[in-house]
């Protein structure tokens, strides 16, 4: 597929996902299945259209934060307008127009990178507060242990929500249905809903996990915080986020990193989670294995046979018990993780492995079309259709 004709395709795809509430402008991730804005879908909307036309790109990320909460909190879904006909579940959140948990904090990686295309300090200035808050919420609400090592209320913030990592928390094996993954979750959503969402009793009680791409997210988005922050002159809040970013990075080590691979934890007192999903490749975006841990992860892990599927990458190790090469977020590729995985291939200059990853993105994009995700064996497309995430491509063109 020729460069232009994939921007073309993109750019129709962002237009038809495109909708308008008053001033405000966002993006469906799929017009049927999901009507309504979420968190790390706009960032990764915003991340599309900074290919396309700058100035939708920041109208992106400004609709996402006109909802923050008071404590600083982003949530992960809007509801402009909940009379969308679709087949998502009516959840109570105990919000009228939003959910009350958030999505991984890709806010700042964005703004910084619109940023960088553009220069526009005044868009950086209309946007920090709100920027610092969210990330302040995170470093300071989802901390409670003061171990620097932010924990998720629910699987669905992490963005993977029946991700086999979460199995245990919820009390699942590794073989069960969506609709009883489902139910756990809805019922963690009521169980949170009685304690208000407040962090220390949910996650105390209920669902205490810190997980690494959360995390490693969070710490590459500190960096980029920081930067914007010099931009605009405001040079200790700049160098506070550096601190924070780096006290994450020495717990991240303390805590999550065993056998080369960090992992992600489990309650109070940080148990490893030792299930073998794509979240081993994670740390490479934010830069935490070091050169020859990066290079073994990749050989062993990446070109060797956990991961290796016809199409790459696929979300869990096909050698573990819970892999299903049909089974949402328990095997199939999803776009986003390929751009992760392949930013991180970049930061390593990895270059080889990083241009199969962009390859096999585009491969299946030409084969399916923008679907939710896709089987690594046959490439087939599963899930929402006309879903945004494959635009991520554009990102990776090479
Ligand atoms: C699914 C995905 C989540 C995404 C949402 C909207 O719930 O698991 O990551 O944000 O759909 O696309």
């Amino acid at each position: 597929m020729t460069k232009d004709r994939l921007i073309k395709d993109v750019f129709r795809l962002m237009l038809k996902n495109r909708r308008i509430s008053g001033e405000h402008q966002y993006t469906v991730p799929s017009p049927y299945t999901y009507p309504f804005q979420w968190l790390w879908d706009s960032c990764f909307n915003a991340i599309i259209l900074s290919h396309l036309n700058i100035e939708d790109a920041k109208k992106e990320l400004l609709s996402l934060v006109f909802h923050q909460f008071e404590n600083g909190m982003i949530p992960h879904i809007i509801y402009w307008d909940r009379e969308q006909p679709t087949d998502f579940p009516v959840i109570e959140w105990g919000r009228e127009h939003t959910s009350t948990i958030t999505q991984p904090p890709m806010l700042a990686y964005v703004a910084f990178n619109i940023y960088q295309k553009d220069q526009d300090k005044s868009f950086i200035k209309q946007i920090y507060t709100s920027l610092k808050n969210y990330y302040n919420f995170l470093l300071i609400d989802r901390d409670p242990r003061k171990i620097h090592l932010p924990g998720i209320i629910n699987p669905d913030e992490s963005g993977e929500d029946n991700s086999s990592r979460f199995d245990f928390a919820l009390g699942l094996g590794p073989k069960h249905t969506l609709e009883e993954n489902l139910q756990k979750r809805l019922d963690l959503v009521s169980k949170d809903l009685s304690c208000n969402f407040e962090t220390v009793t949910c996650m105390s009680n209920f669902f205490w996990i810190a997980d690494v791409p959360f995390n490693a997210i969070l710490i590459e988005n500190l960096e980029m915080l920081s930067k914007l922050a010099r931009e605009i002159g405001k040079f200790s809040d700049a160098d506070y986020f550096l601190h924070q970013r780096e006290e994450i990075v020495v717990s991240m080590g303390k805590w999550m990193f065993e056998d080369g691979i960090f992992w992600s934890v489990f309650g109070q007192d940080p148990q490893k989670i030792k299930i073998k999903t794509w979240h081993i490749f994670a740390p490479l975006f934010a830069g935490l294995y070091t050169k020859t841990q990066a290079r073994d992860l990749v050989s062993k892990y990446l070109k060797g046979k956990d991961f290796k599927t016809k199409f790459i990458v696929p979300s869990v190790a096909t050698d573990e018990s819970s892999y299903d090469p049909e089974g949402f977020w328990r095997g199939p590729i999803w776009m986003a993780v390929n751009w992760f995985v392949y930013k991180g291939l970049k930061k390593y200059k990895f270059d080889e492995m990083a241009k199969q990853v962009y390859k096999s993105s585009l491969n299946l994009i030409e084969k399916s079309g923008f679907r939710e995700y896709y089987h690594p064996q046959t490439g087939q497309g599963l899930g929402a259709r006309d879903f945004t995430w494959g635009g991520l491509v554009l990102d990776m063109y090479e």
